[in-house]
């Protein structure tokens, strides 16, 4: 495997809207996030994944985008992304912008012009495309329900949105729309950026035939996910982007790849791969119903571990995917991975512990460092998330009551990892000193960056640990590209594995104990040292081997050993 820049490096997704307001407006901004780059690269963090801060009317809250060379008003001016840019810079850090490409807005110029000549050239960039006997071309639902296809208005042609109706999908079959699209991604990265987070990929390459499928909801629709799954050839897309824009730059970039077929993996993400990387959703999708939210399955700890570990056999040696607990489109993860007694800062720290040391480059989602949970909303219309709205109204049409809709959303809203970041136990979180676009989780009196700046033991104190070891000169060989090895999988609460080196010759291994009670693992070697430990204890671990050949670990333990011979 080639080595590159961004293997070692640590990133951190920003949600704009909800990261720090600088002028009290309720929105979150760009002067808010230069003043907080310092506290990040205090944390450790080298990359930052920027969620989209271009021009918007935020139907789905940036990802519907009407200039792709504005900055939204709401988060600032082009002069202060430039500013942004080289302050990162200044401090060795990277920015990532989301790339969303396979739809815009149907604000943007294109899809106006598109609307007001549906023979025309813009026409062309959209899929418009004629109604079957009366009605919409295929039976597609989209991701945020209802079909797929809208009426053009005045015509008897249906244009497709995969997601919301004023997200139209654009016509990657069209050369002229492409390379529109590769103007504008070699005019950031010519700006200076570090590469993209790309939104959606999967979905650029459709089946221009578009052919029905057998329904699989009460609406008589079918996702249009089937779709996807079936069309071959998207590939030839990538490679195309990737030789007219990133491929030209030593350019990172991260895909949001879901429903990838089989045996793909080194065509997305090995040497020469259409990416750099890509998320690893196992996990998340582990947990998806056959339906919705209101059908989603319950954790189960063998279950979730297994996932994680066998996407890590299966992209060792290939590439590095990019590890998340969670980001803006799904729940917290100290609220939706850790069962009810890890409730607390020591469960945080310990899925904390299993997570950094993976094999890949792990994505910290604002927040998380601190242990934000998921907030309770006591009716649908304090949400604003789209897709929440749908999922509510999903549930009710399932047979859920009321209160049963709600807890779908308590444990599965996107809006979960959306309220506004908790600085400080000030009013609003110290998010904003007006009134915030959406109302901050009330336990930030108690979980908030302040507090935990001054306590050594806090949650960020041991994310900051956590990070200064994963990129430590004497461990960083191994912790980036030693073998992942799993451990204990017979065990139903221990989460471990080995990171073993031929390199430097090191043994890591990072052992948790998700269970509630104490628990014994036996160690193949004579000696090791506690690297850290979610709850000290390191010299009470470190003693007991000579002894007695194992380890106990305390419910909610978690440690980083180096085996000794
Ligand atoms: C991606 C984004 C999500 C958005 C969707 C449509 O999944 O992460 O937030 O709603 O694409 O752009």
């Amino acid at each position: 495997m080639k080595r590159k820049w961004w293997h070692d490096k640590v990133a951190y997704q920003i949600y704009p809207k909800s990261f720090l307001d600088s002028d009290g407006d309720g929105v979150g901004d760009l002067r808010g996030i230069i003043s907080k780059l310092d506290y990040l690269k205090d944390l450790g963090v080298d990359i930052i994944w920027l969620s989209p801060i271009y021009q918007s009317p935020f139907v789905d809250q940036g990802y519907d985008i009407s200039d792709y060379y504005k900055i939204a008003e709401e988060f600032g001016t082009m002069e202060e992304f430039d500013e942004l840019l080289a302050e990162a810079k200044k401090r060795d850090m990277y920015i990532l912008m989301d790339l969303v490409v396979n739809h815009c807005s149907d604000k943007h110029e294109w899809f106006q012009k598109a609307l007001a000549d549906p023979e025309g050239k813009y026409a062309q960039y959209f899929h418009f495309v004629k109604g079957r006997d009366g009605k919409e071309p295929s039976n597609y639902r989209s991701y945020f329900g209802g079909s797929a296809w809208e009426k053009v208005p005045g015509t008897d042609k249906y244009y497709l949105h995969m997601f919301a109706k004023e997200q139209p999908d654009l016509n990657w079959e069209n050369p002229g729309l492409r390379a529109e699209i590769y103007k504008m991604m070699n005019w950031w990265l010519d700006k200076g950026l570090a590469g993209f987070r790309i939104d959606a990929i999967i979905n650029i390459k459709k089946d221009l035939s578009f052919p029905s499928f057998e329904p699989d909801g009460p609406d008589g629709l079918a996702s249009c996910v089937k779709m996807v799954e079936e069309v071959q050839g998207v590939g030839e897309y990538f490679e195309d982007m990737k030789k007219h824009t990133y491929g030209k730059y030593d350019a990172f970039t991260v895909a949001e790849v879901f429903n990838m077929k089989k045996d793909e993996l080194a065509q997305f993400i090995g040497d020469d791969g259409h990416f750099s990387s890509m998320f690893d959703f196992s996990a998340h999708e582990l947990m998806q119903g056959g339906h919705g939210w209101y059908d989603s399955r319950p954790l189960v700890f063998k279950e979730w571990r297994d996932v994680i570990f066998a996407s890590q056999k299966e992209t060792w040696g290939i590439g590095l995917k990019a590890n998340i607990i969670e980001n803006h489109d799904e729940p917290r993860g100290a609220s939706r991975f850790l069962p009810e007694y890890a409730h607390n800062e020591t469960g945080a720290k310990m899925l904390a512990t299993t997570f950094l040391f993976l094999y890949g480059i792990p994505f910290i989602y604002q927040g998380q460092e601190i242990g934000m949970t998921n907030c309770r909303r006591g009716d649908i219309f304090e949400y604003d998330d789209i897709s929440t709205k749908d999922q509510y109204r999903e549930a009710l049409q399932a047979g859920c009551t009321r209160e049963q809709a709600l807890e779908c959303c308590y444990e599965n809203s996107r809006d979960n990892a959306r309220t506004p970041m908790q600085w400080s136990s000030e009013k609003n979180a110290g998010f904003t000193s007006g009134t915030p676009w959406l109302a901050v989780n009330p336990d930030y009196k108690k979980i908030n960056v302040a507090e935990q700046e001054r306590r050594k033991d806090s949650v960020l104190s041991y994310y900051k640990k956590l990070i200064a070891l994963k990129k430590s000169p004497q461990f960083k060989e191994v912790l980036t590209y030693g073998k992942f090895i799993p451990e204990y999988e017979d065990s139903d609460s221990i989460f471990a594995y080995h990171r073993i080196s031929e390199e430097s010759g090191q043994n890591i291994l990072v052992a948790a104990n998700y269970g509630e009670s104490t628990c014994e693992i036996p160690l193949e070697c004579s000696s090791a040292r506690v690297l850290l430990s979610n709850i000290g204890k390191e010299k009470e671990i470190e003693n007991s081997i000579p002894e007695k050949g194992k380890i106990s670990l305390e419910s909610c333990q978690a440690a980083v050993l180096l085996l000794e011979k």
